[in-house]
Order: C-alpha cells, then structure tokens, then sequence
C-alpha cells in the first residue's frame, strides 16, 4: 500500500521559512490559576515526512483490537496526515508485508524526505536490514508503536530500530501517530533554528 499526500516537496526545502531565533513554541498563559498551554506559533515547516507502516498493520481494526484498538490503519495515516499539514509537512505513507519493501522506501527517503516515523510492526525486532537502511538516512527518525513493546511478551522487549531512532513512542494507541508528527516537526524546528 503506498499513498501519498500532498506535493512533493524541493530538495532541502524544510524550514526555510523559519526564523532563526524565534522560537518554535511558546507558553501561553491561560488565565488565573489555569495551566499554561503550549502553542505552537513558529512558521509552517515544509517537506514530506515518510510514514513506514510494517507487516500486519494493513490488518489494523480487526486484528486483537484489544491490543492494537478498533481504528484502522487508513484512520491513523488520516490522524498523521492532517498532523502534518497543521506544521506544513506533507506525509508520505508506505505499508508493506515485506521486509524489503521497506528497505526501498527507506532507500528511496535518503536526501528527499525530511524525516521518517516508522512502525516497523514485527520487524522491528529482528530486522537488521530495516536499521542499517535507517541508519543511512539523514533525518531525524521516531519510532512509533500503538502497543507498549516493553511491557509485553520478552521477545518485544529487543527493539533493532531504537539504535537508530532519534526517539520512541510507544504505548499512546493510535494517539500515537499524532505525538510522533509533533515529535517530528519540534525535532525539525530544532535542526533549522
Ligand atoms: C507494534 C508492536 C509489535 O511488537 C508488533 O509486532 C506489531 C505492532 C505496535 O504498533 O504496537 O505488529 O509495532
């Protein structure tokens, strides 16, 4: 399954809107006694963010939603996809039961897309080829998982992706997919400060 949304972005053209110096959120102070929220007012980013969906996520929505929640896989490139547009980021979404595939895309992401969020399924535990692919590209790189890998059976515990990620999150459900496109666009606020 590949999709793609929105332009394709120019070489090297992530962040070039930005001023240097200004930052890229701010505390706003909502009154008396409230908490502060955090609101984004840096100027729109640009580029594509390549969204790497591994084996079995296509099954999303039926496969033990008990763990993996009732949302499909189309419902959280959505959630990623509008993510992205709020920070001016295109996404780019690759599916694939293969292994291969995957390393293609990651191929094919080197000095194009200005970062990957990855949720290599299975292959994350045992795909070595899937993490020297990573480890060749340039961007930052979040690790994404509905479930919470570490807190499941021992043999999820070995992650071969998290070496190479510039960061993890996981056991958020498909509220993950929003928190990585965050992760994502602060990570390339912070690159072109
Ligand atoms: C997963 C966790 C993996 O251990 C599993 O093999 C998956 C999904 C997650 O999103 O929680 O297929 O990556």
């Amino acid at each position: 399954m590949i999709g793609r949304a929105m332009r394709r972005p120019e070489e090297d053209d992530v962040g070039q809107e930005h001023s240097p110096g200004r930052p890229g959120l701010s505390v706003v102070p909502t009154g008396p006694g409230e908490a502060s929220v955090l609101r984004n007012d840096a100027e729109p980013l640009a580029g594509t963010v390549l969204l790497l969906s591994g084996p079995n996520l296509s099954l999303l929505g039926e496969r033990q939603p008990e763990v993996y929640g009732y949302q499909s896989l189309d419902d959280h490139v959505a959630t990623a996809t509008r993510a992205a547009a709020e920070h001016g980021l295109s996404l780019e979404h690759v599916q694939s039961e293969y292994e291969g595939a995957l390393v293609e895309a990651v191929h094919g992401a080197r000095r194009r897309a200005a970062a990957i969020v990855v949720n290599a399924g299975a292959l994350t535990h045992y795909s070595w080829a899937l993490h020297d692919a990573l480890a060749a590209f340039e961007g930052p790189v979040v690790e994404l998982h509905l479930s919470h890998p570490g807190r499941r059976e021992p043999w999820r515990h070995l992650s071969v992706v998290t070496p190479v990620a510039t960061g993890v999150i996981a056991g958020f459900g498909g509220e993950g997919y929003r928190l990585a496109i965050e992760a994502v666009a602060s990570l390339l606020r912070a690159r072109h400060a």
